[in-house]
């Protein structure tokens, strides 16, 4: 690769309100055991009214953009993956762009679900690879997933949180993201679906009454999938590269279940001590869950300068991606 693409920021926003499985338990036929066993939850960010999606999005991205010492003046394209926007239409990343007071650079949503991030990260990497008119793009996860979980349905509502990372992807003198691979499937797009309120199934008095606003879920087809495609992406991005599970310094996979995460890490042979969870305190966050992680290992010390980092996800498409960093 002659130019270099690096990440020169990362920032995140979770909501105040923690809503705990004991909480959950409460409302639902649920118990923090349950919960934690099956998933490695116990607790999870809920967003109030005020916090939409743009403004969790916008409060990372400033907290970004602050991190890399730049202003919205140079942030030249905002690219935000959401699964939750505040509404169909516009964008969300257009509500952003306005909030952050940016110049009339391009601004738009990419829906990979949990997978968001990857594709956001590659469509930065390329549009910065490929064009003289970019220097930083701004790249946004950000998810009101509480507005969109059924809250009377155990199965899902226990899974999901709300939150918002984002990452500023710049040219420079760094060769800091080494690569990215993303892939879907559409034969499992029923595995995980919004069912109504699209141009498919607009909204009605009928949808609403059977609950089709909400997210419905084959929980065990979900998992299983996961664990292929995350264990894949792993092994594509690491062969493509010429490196091995050794060779990383720390694993942040898409924060969705510890089951999950343990069986793609067990079969990957990644260690323990390489890998970054924060799933029990941030619940599955959907597209923002990566750049959480990230940005909670960088202010944690987890990542040296120099480190190789592997990033993986899976989501709703369903779609999957990995990418590999080399830390600035
Ligand atoms: N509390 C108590 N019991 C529950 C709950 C709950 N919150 N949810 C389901 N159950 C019950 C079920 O009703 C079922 O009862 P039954 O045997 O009487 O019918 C029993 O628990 C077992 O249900 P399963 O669905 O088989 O439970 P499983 O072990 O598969 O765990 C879970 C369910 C946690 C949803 C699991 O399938 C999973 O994590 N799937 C992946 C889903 C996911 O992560 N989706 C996120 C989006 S995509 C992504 O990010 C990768």
């Amino acid at each position: 690769m002659s130019e270099a693409i690096y990440i020169s920021g990362t920032g995140s926003y979770l909501p105040e309100k923690i809503l705990t499985n004991q909480d959950i338990a409460k409302t639902v036929d649920t118990s923090n055991e349950w919960i934690v066993e099956r998933t490695g939850i116990e607790s999870r960010h809920i967003a109030s009214e005020a916090e939409t999606t743009s403004y969790m999005g916008f409060m990372a991205a400033r907290a970004a953009l602050a991190d890399a010492n730049l202003t919205s003046a140079d942030v030249d394209m905002v690219i935000l993956a959401t699964m939750a926007p505040d509404m169909i239409c516009p964008s969300t990343a257009c509500i952003v762009q306005k909030l952050l007071g940016c110049r009339p650079i391009p601004a738009m949503d990419v829906g990979a679900a949990c997978s968001g991030f990857m594709y956001i990260l590659e469509l930065a990497r390329n549009f910065l690879l490929g064009s003289k008119n970019y220097k930083n793009i701004l790249i946004i996860g950000s998810e009101k997933l509480s507005a969109m979980v059924d809250w009377e349905d155990r199965s899902t509502c226990v899974l999901f949180g709300d939150g918002a990372g984002a990452v500023i992807v710049s040219k420079g003198d760094h060769n800091g993201i080494l690569d990215v691979f993303i892939g879907a499937d559409g034969s499992g797009a029923n595995l995980l679906t919004i069912p109504a309120g699209g141009s498919a199934r607009p909204a009605s008095e009928g949808t609403i009454k059977a609950r089709n606003h909400y997210i419905k879920m084959d929980g065990r087809e979900v998992f299983r999938n996961a664990i292929k495609y995350m264990g894949e992406s792993i092994n594509i991005i690491l062969k493509r590269n010429d490196l091995t599970v050794d060779d990383v310094a720390l694993v942040i996979p898409h924060q969705a279940n510890m089951r999950i995460i343990n069986m793609v890490a067990e079969r990957a042979n990644i260690n323990r001590d390489r890998l970054f969870c924060n799933l029990n305190r941030r619940a599955n966050t959907s597209a923002a869950s990566i750049p959480i992680a990230l940005n909670e290992a960088i202010s944690s010390g987890k990542i040296k300068a120099g480190d190789l980092i592997l990033l993986v996800a899976f989501g709703a498409g369903m779609t999957w991606g990995a990418s590999i960093i080399k830390w600035k």
